[in-house]
């Protein structure tokens, strides 16, 4: 994808306006029960499927344009604290892949979150020094790389993730679980737009875009990412990102 190419133009600038007002609609409707309502049960249902899909349609969208940028090498240079970024992350990611632990993020305040993460086996280690000092880089591009690791994780896992962050110099994410695992063979491909291993079998689960992505992203920021896994052992992606 490049910036030349007119039809990614076309499809973020066309569709983001309609999309904005479907969603927009959508809210509305479901903020107004009070005066518009009561809704049945089948009226809600289907209000509330059509905002799901529709935020998932944006967040695509926007996670397209994100790679645009990343692709001209546009970053924002800020100073931040990785914990904020990474609180962030964790809550997008959550609240795609598993909704009901994502309401429970939600309502959380900041003693009960890591409480709550760690219930449902999604456990944080921070060491290192960006444990407390600033990071200086695109905060929202470190986002993006975190909330795609940790949402494969827990779409694939079995039972845990682990998430740590360490490094002195570089910052060094990695992100484990302890699902099936991804075959040597297929360890090149998964990083390749549009890849899914499921895709021969029970149809596609997601768009195989989020590691072309990443990888992608960590490549224009020259870091690395390396993954370790093998069939049946779980997957361990690290990312290595120098400050900026
Ligand atoms: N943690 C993981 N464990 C097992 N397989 C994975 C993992 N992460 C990614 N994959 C495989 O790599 C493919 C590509 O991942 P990704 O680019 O994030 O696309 P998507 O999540 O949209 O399917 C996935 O469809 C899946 O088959
Ligand atoms: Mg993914």
């Amino acid at each position: 994808m490049t910036r030349k190419d007119p039809l990614v133009d076309l499809l973020i600038h066309d569709l983001t306006g309609p999309l904005s007002i479907v969603l927009a609609s959508v809210n509305s409707l479901l903020n107004k029960e009070d005066k518009l309502g009561p809704y049945n049960e089948y009226q809600k249902d289907t209000l509330k499927r059509a905002q799901r899909n529709a935020e998932k349609a944006k967040a695509l969208l926007l996670e397209i344009i994100e790679v645009y940028r990343s692709e001209e090498g546009l970053f924002r240079k800020d100073q931040f604290l990785i914990s904020d970024v990474l609180r962030e992350a964790l809550i997008d990611a959550v609240e795609v892949v598993t909704p009901a632990i994502g309401e429970e993020l939600a309502r959380a305040d900041d003693n009960s979150f890591d409480e709550v993460l760690t219930r449902n086996g999604i456990l944080i280690e921070v060491c290192g020094r960006y444990g407390e000092s600033f990071f200086t880089h695109d905060p929202k591009k470190i986002r993006q790389i975190l909330r795609n690791l940790i949402s494969n994780a827990l779409k694939y896992r079995k039972s845990t993730m682990k998430l740590k962050i360490a490094g002195d110099l570089d910052l060094v994410i990695s992100v484990e679980d302890d699902g099936q695992g991804i075959p040597e063979e297929k360890q090149d491909y998964i990083f390749k737009r549009f890849f899914n291993l499921k895709s021969k079998k029970g149809g596609p689960e997601g768009l195989g875009f989020g590691l072309s992505c990443v990888k992608n992203l960590v490549e224009k920021m020259r870091g690395e990412i390396s993954l370790k896994s093998g069939e049946g052992a779980g997957s361990c992606f690290t990312v290595r990102i120098p400050p900026l």
